[in-house]
């Protein structure tokens, strides 16, 4: 696997971008061998297409990439990738004008591109390798890739192989690789450290539940990140149906977001104070199960009538919320596979995210947009709080009828951040259902890189 680019001043082949309405003034200024090599592969610049043209001694001499239509570009992203898929060996670079979000995009394609999971199986990456285009931020593009893939592979890991214990695992050694301190509440000590709900969900497996808690940076502005870490999520007693527990192994894609968000974030050493909370649990059937009908009293004192096991994100995110809210950071961010509800509004591709700032929200549209991120606003709608409200106690996990699911898990997470004025929260998928460029099927980051986009703006960095 690999995810960086090529030395700058490395011996390189031209990739030549063609869009399909440039393709014939292109082809009439070729050499006539070009131009029949061309003709009898068939190449026509369409989108995704690769051909790689032999010089005069049968050496790749150069090699050309379909762009098609803005049209055909609209419908994807990363399109760059599938060139690197079909590649032979050798360094390249690019040729052809591209305006600067598009070849960073084309850039950040290429390196993912080169992302595979390959933990149980042989590697089988791409071997091209590309020179870092002139005027793109190599090391910021690299950046955000590491921390991509770090995503990917957590999330790709199989319950089996990320438990709370490994989730901790891999917590801790993003820690010590960026000199970042890190603490852990275990198993018994999250009740008598108050952290009720995270044990409530957690106490069935036979793999403690957790809060994990990381700080790195010493100046500027604070961030503090929250992560929905479900390692598993078999509903609870409220046991999910085969077909919705078949993915659960990336409920944990919250956590495995704001992680690898984390780690572009120290990797590129930006100038603030950064933590990163991560309730780690599995939601699992046993004895000691928590039950419909429980009433769970949460570290900030808010009762919860229980009325669905299966809404069990909301629960631990509640309290780890509550401890970010104690100490007022300047932003609060939460990333979760929390609904099902999210995926019918806006499906896999997109990342709803709800904000109490309408100045966040606008630099988040501004950040997915130039970093391909794309992301959609839904609202804290005040009039569904009463939606959350069940009457024997403060709140509600679950309410009955499921209308705006999305919106009333995010309403309850929002009641717990009183203190924090800016608090935005990502209902996220965390992956790709079907394999696209640079985007394999399996685990995916949302709304990171829109995020890390619109940190300046945010945070005046
Ligand atoms: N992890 C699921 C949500 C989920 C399901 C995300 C499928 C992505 C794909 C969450 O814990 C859950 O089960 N939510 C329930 C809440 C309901 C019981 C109020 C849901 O959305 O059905
Ligand atoms: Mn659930
Ligand atoms: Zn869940």
């Amino acid at each position: 696997m690999s995810l960086t680019f090529a030395p700058d001043d490395a011996p390189s082949i031209p990739l030549v971008l063609i869009d399909s309405d440039s393709f014939d003034a292109w082809t009439e200024d070729q050499p006539a061998h070009v131009k029949s090599w061309v003709n009898a592969m068939g190449f026509t610049g369409k989108l995704g297409a690769t051909l790689v043209i032999p010089d005069k001694a049968g050496s790749p001499g150069f090699a050309v990439f379909g762009m098609g239509t803005p049209a055909q570009r609209a419908r994807g992203r990363f399109h760059l990738g599938a060139a690197r898929a079909a590649l032979p060996e050798g360094t390249y670079h690019i040729e052809g004008e591209l305006g600067p979000d598009d070849m960073a995009e084309a850039a950040l394609g290429w390196l993912l591109a080169g992302y595979r999971f390959d933990r149980y199986r042989g590697n089988s990456a791409p071997k091209a390798m590309l020179r870092p285009p002139v005027g793109v931020d190599a090391k910021r593009l690299e950046a955000i890739a590491a921390g991509e893939a770090l995503t990917r592979d957590l999330i790709n890991t199989p319950a089996s192989d990320m438990g709370p214990g490994e989730l901790e695992d891999a917590f801790q050694k993003l820690a010590s690789e960026f000199g970042a301190e890190s603490t852990v509440i275990r198993g018994e000590e999250l009740l008598s450290k108050n952290f009720p709900m995270i044990h409530a969900v957690g106490r069935a497996s036979t793999r403690a539940p957790r809060l994990l808690d990381m700080r790195w940076g010493t100046e500027g502005p604070t961030l503090t990140l929250v992560g929905k870490g479900v390692c598993f999520d078999t509903g609870g007693l409220d046991i999910k149906p085969a077909a919705s527990m078949g993915l659960m192994k990336k409920d944990m894609g919250g956590a495995a977001t704001v992680l690898g968000l984390a780690r572009t974030i120290m990797a590129l050493g930006l100038k603030l104070r950064l933590r990163v909370l991560v309730p780690a649990v599995e939601n699992a059937i046993s004895g000691s199960a928590f039950r419909p009908g429980d009433i769970l009293t949460s570290r900030k004192g808010l009762t919860v009538e229980i009325n669905n096991t299966d809404a069990e994100g909301r629960l631990v995110l509640a309290d780890a919320l509550a401890l970010a809210d104690e100490e007022k950071p300047d932003l609060i961010v939460s990333m979760a596979t929390l609904t099902g509800a999210a995926r019918v509004a806006v499906g896999p591709d997109l990342a709803p995210f709800f904000t109490t700032d309408a100045g966040v929200a606008n630099a988040l549209r501004a950040g997915a947009e130039t970093a391909r991120d794309p992301v959609w606003e839904l609202p804290f709608h005040a009039p569904y709080e009463k939606m959350i409200e069940p009457g024997i106690a403060d709140l509600d996990n679950a309410p009955s009828g499921g209308m705006a699911g999305a919106i009333t898990a995010a309403l309850f997470l929002r009641r717990f951040v009183e203190a924090t004025p800016r608090y935005t929260h990502f209902d996220i998928y965390g992956w790709q259902p079907i394999a696209a460029p640079s985007r394999p099927k399996g685990g995916a980051g949302q709304g990171a890189r829109a995020l890390l986009d619109a940190l300046p703006d945010l945070l005046g960095l």
